[in-house]
Order: structure tokens, then C-alpha cells, then sequence
């Protein structure tokens, strides 16, 4: 079983892995240009948020990883920043694929938006109280 914050570095890389696997598929589709309605439809551009969002959300875990490792010391409070993290990595890019086939769930971005924030006002936290 993996402790944090060894938990967000794993999840980084299998992030940055899936942001190259989702653009591997994109790639075998965008070049015709009425690919899910056209490059500006709302559906391709919420394709290309997921993508996207691989890349940003397992960089903020890269980041928190050495954050965690090499400046904060213990708290209780981290492992919650830290899951949160992950959470909102898993999170976001799901609401990006659930919303392309349902217009509607909108709402679903507050599970990866409210983890986020609060992941990252923990960490500015633990920072200022060190
Ligand atoms: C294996 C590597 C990658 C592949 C095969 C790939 C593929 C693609 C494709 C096909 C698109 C166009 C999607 C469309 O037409 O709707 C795209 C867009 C995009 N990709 Fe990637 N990508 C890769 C890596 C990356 C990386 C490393 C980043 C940044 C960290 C990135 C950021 C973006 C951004 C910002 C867009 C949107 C560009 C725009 O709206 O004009 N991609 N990618």
C-alpha cells in the first residue's frame, strides 16, 4: 500500500502517461475537421480539457510530492492536501468526459474544483505555519 506523499508521484507519472495516451488517440482523429462537430464544438474542446488536464493536475502532484518530501514537516492535516490532490486529478478529467456526453452534469466539476482549492489552501497552510 502506498503512503503519501509517495501516493502523488506515482499518480504524476501514470498522469503524465495517460495525458500522452490521450493525445495519442486524439491524434488518430483531429486532423478531420468536423471531428466531433468542429475544433471549436463544445464536446471537442471538453476532449481537449481532459487531455489537458492530465498533464496540469499530474504536474501539481509532482509538485506536492516534493513539497511534501522536502519542506513541510509531518501534520495530520497532510494527507488530506495529499489525496485531494489526487482526487481532483481523477476527478477532472472524468467531469471533462462525463460532460462531453452530458451536457448537463456541469456541476460535476465542484468534486475536482472544491478538492483542489482545499488541497491547495492546506498546503499554503502548512507552509505559512512552518
Ligand atoms: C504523446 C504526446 C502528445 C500527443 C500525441 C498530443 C496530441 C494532441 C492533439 C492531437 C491535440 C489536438 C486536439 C484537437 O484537435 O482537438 C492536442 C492538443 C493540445 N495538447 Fe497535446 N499531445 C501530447 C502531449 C502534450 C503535452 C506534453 C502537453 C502540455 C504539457 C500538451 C498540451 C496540449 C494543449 C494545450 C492542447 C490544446 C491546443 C489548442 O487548443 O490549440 N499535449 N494534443
Amino acid at each position: 500500500m502506498l503512503h503519501t506523499p509517495e501516493v502523488n508521484l506515482v499518480f504524476a507519472w501514470a498522469w503524465v502517461l495517460a495525458g500522452f495516451l490521450s493525445g495519442l488517440v486524439m491524434g488518430l482523429f483531429f486532423n478531420r475537421e468536423d471531428w466531433l462537430g468542429g475544433y471549436t464544438s463544445l464536446k471537442r474542446r471538453l476532449y481537449r480539457l481532459a487531455h489537458i488536464s492530465f498533464f496540469g493536475l499530474g504536474a501539481i502532484n509532482l509538485m506536492y510530492y516534493f513539497t511534501a518530501r522536502h519542506v513541510l514537516g509531518h501534520s495530520p492535516l497532510q494527507p488530506f492536501a495529499a489525496w485531494g490532490f489526487v482526487l481532483g486529478g481523477l476527478t477532472m478529467p472524468l467531469a471533462c468526459l462525463i460532460m462531453a456526453r452530458w451536457t448537463r452534469a456541469k456541476m460535476l466539476f465542484a468534486v475536482p474544483v472544491l478538492s483542489l482549492v482545499l488541497s491547495g489552501a492546506l498546503t499554503i497552510w502548512e507552509l505559512i505555519k512552518i
